[in-house]
């Protein structure tokens, strides 16, 4: 189970860096991980919260020590620590992926709000890439229909977008989107 309590009690904290008010559905979890089966080498999941996706990842069959876990909250990451033995956890910001050491990381599963924040989309999106294997995806959520990143990011990026889908049974209805890096 994850865990709504700490999820609002964390909601109402930090309201600016949570967004959300409930952790996402199993639905949207099965969306965002769809396909994870397929993908070889490191997993990087941004903006876990109390797990909704990490717990749909491992359900993948991605082994533990494959992911890694970059969240902010430091309370959240406590919690993530004691239901996931074996996931390495870091409490620290999305935008120093590059400073975990991995290489050729094949998903990254977003959590983080990026919408209309072109600074974070440069600073997470755009270092993601540099560790990222060329074909990886960066599977993103979203509670907006259209891109959470604009196209004149994504052309700043080097990466092109491919809609997923919609999620009804989500507090909000969710979106999810997948950023790949256009091939030359
Ligand atoms: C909308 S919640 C999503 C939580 C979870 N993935 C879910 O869907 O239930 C956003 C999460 O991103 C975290 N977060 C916000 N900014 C972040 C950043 N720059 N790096 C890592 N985590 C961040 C928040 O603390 C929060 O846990």
């Amino acid at each position: 189970m994850t865990n709504p309590a700490l999820f609002l009690k964390e909601t109402l904290r930090r309201p600016g860096e949570v967004v959300a008010i409930a952790p996402s559905s199993r639905r949207v979890a099965r969306k965002m991980t769809q396909g994870l089966e397929h993908v070889s080498g490191p997993i990087v999941e941004i903006g876990p919260g109390t797990g909704s996706f990490t717990r749909e990842i491992l359900a993948c069959g991605v082994a533990p020590s494959r992911l890694t876990l970059m969240e902010v909250n430091d309370h959240f990451c406590t919690d993530l620590r004691a239901r996931f033995p074996g996931v390495r956890v870091e409490n620290r910001p999305a935008q120093e992926i590059q400073a975990l050491g991995l290489t050729n990381i094949g998903a990254v599963i977003s959590g983080v709000p990026v919408l209309a924040r072109p600074r974070i989309q440069r600073d997470i999106v755009g270092r993601a890439l540099e560790v990222m294997v060329p074909h990886g995806l960066f599977v993103q959520i979203t509670y907006s229909l259209r891109a959470p990143i604009s196209p004149s990011m994504q052309a700043e990026l080097g990466v092109s977008a491919t809609y997923r889908g919609m999620v009804l049974a989500n507090l909000p209805p969710a979106h999810v989107y997948v950023f790949r890096r256009i091939q030359h």
